[in-house]
């Protein structure tokens, strides 16, 4: 079967920060992986390996971006924070519920919206505010 990507990169993801869009695909990229990993292995504890790694580069990404954010404006990244702590809640629940391993096309559409959405709102918004 053919690599399709549920995500494909688009300009329009971009932020301008060299390093936090590099960051963003590697996101994007997780997410593609785990959808491939999703419609075409039978092997759960892929889908679960994966699905790790995911977590793992998304809490390294917000720790990152949140730096950076915070010495542009330390009020507006406080709360820039609670979104990032909401989504990582979101991922803890799935893990909580052992769910990783059944991670559903369903759940993982919704993490890939709050992404892209994120990243074209919140993000750019921030960045379009605090950086002159
Ligand atoms: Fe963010």
């Amino acid at each position: 079967m053919t690599k399709e990507h549920l995500i494909t990169w688009d300009t329009a993801f971009e932020v301008g920060i060299a390093s936090i869009d590099d960051q963003h695909r590697v996101l994007v990229d997780y997410i593609n992986d785990i959808a491939y990993a999703i419609e075409c292995e039978p092997i759960k504890t892929e889908i679960s390996e994966l699905f790790t790694k995911f977590y793992d580069y998304t809490k390294f990404h917000f720790k990152t971006e949140e730096a950076y954010f915070f010495t542009l404006n330390e009020n507006d990244c406080l709360l820039h924070q609670l979104q990032h702590k909401h989504f990582i809640e979101e991922l803890d629940s799935i893990i909580a519920l052992n769910e990783t391993q059944t991670c559903s096309q369903e759940s993982l559409y919704l993490l890939a919206d709050w992404l892209l959405s994120h990243i074209q709102e919140e993000d750019l918004k921030f960045l379009q505010q605090h950086k002159s």
